[in-house]
């Protein structure tokens, strides 16, 4: 009879253990044949994220132009349109996104409001420009890392 309870709770714990990695770790995906990982969401769910990511290159536009007139007011404005509070994930898509990719999207987030504070206490235009150069890096890894694949209908 104990020995039975022991490998019930070890099978619980495995099941356990795989159902973490599989909604907090793996998310919802395939390795796709250009190398990539496949993040497989719906249609509402990619318009949601191409949404953001559309809202996200038209802040960093907005910067690069405040850069070149030295405007910090305006780079206060756009960066803080793209900060963490712009980050409001419905929790279906929360749990189809690996861990990674959620880390990477809330630091990129979080790298934003650091930029508005940064524009807003140091007057340097180079500092600033750096450090949207700093975040353009997490775009890039995050794009050569993942892609969007929809799920079958
Ligand atoms: C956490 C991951 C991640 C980060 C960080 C990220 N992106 Fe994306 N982005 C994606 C994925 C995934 C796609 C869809 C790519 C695909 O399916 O080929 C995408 C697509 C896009 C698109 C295409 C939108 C469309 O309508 O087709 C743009 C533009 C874009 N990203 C801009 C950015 C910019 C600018 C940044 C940085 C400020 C950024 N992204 C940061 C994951 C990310």
């Amino acid at each position: 009879m104990q020995k039975l309870s022991w490998i019930l709770n070890i099978i619980l714990i495995i099941i356990i253990g795989a159902m973490i990695y599989m909604f907090l770790i793996k998310g919802s995906t395939l390795k796709s044949e250009d190398g990539r990982t496949a993040i497989i969401i719906n249609d509402a769910e990619r318009n949601m994220m191409l949404g953001d990511m559309r809202k996200f290159l038209e802040n960093v536009q907005i910067i690069t132009v405040a850069l070149g007139e030295n405007d910090m007011e305006a780079i206060v404005v756009a960066a803080e349109n793209v900060g963490l509070r712009d980050e409001n994930p419905p929790p279906s898509l929360i749990a189809k996104l690996p861990l990674e990719f959620k880390t990477m999207g809330m630091d990129t987030h979080k790298a934003f409001d650091e930029l508005a504070g940064l524009a807003k206490t140091d007057g340097d235009i180079q500092t600033v420009a750096s450090a949207l150069g700093n975040i353009l890096i997490n775009c890039t890894t995050c794009h050569a890392a993942y892609k969007i694949m929809l799920e079958e209908e």
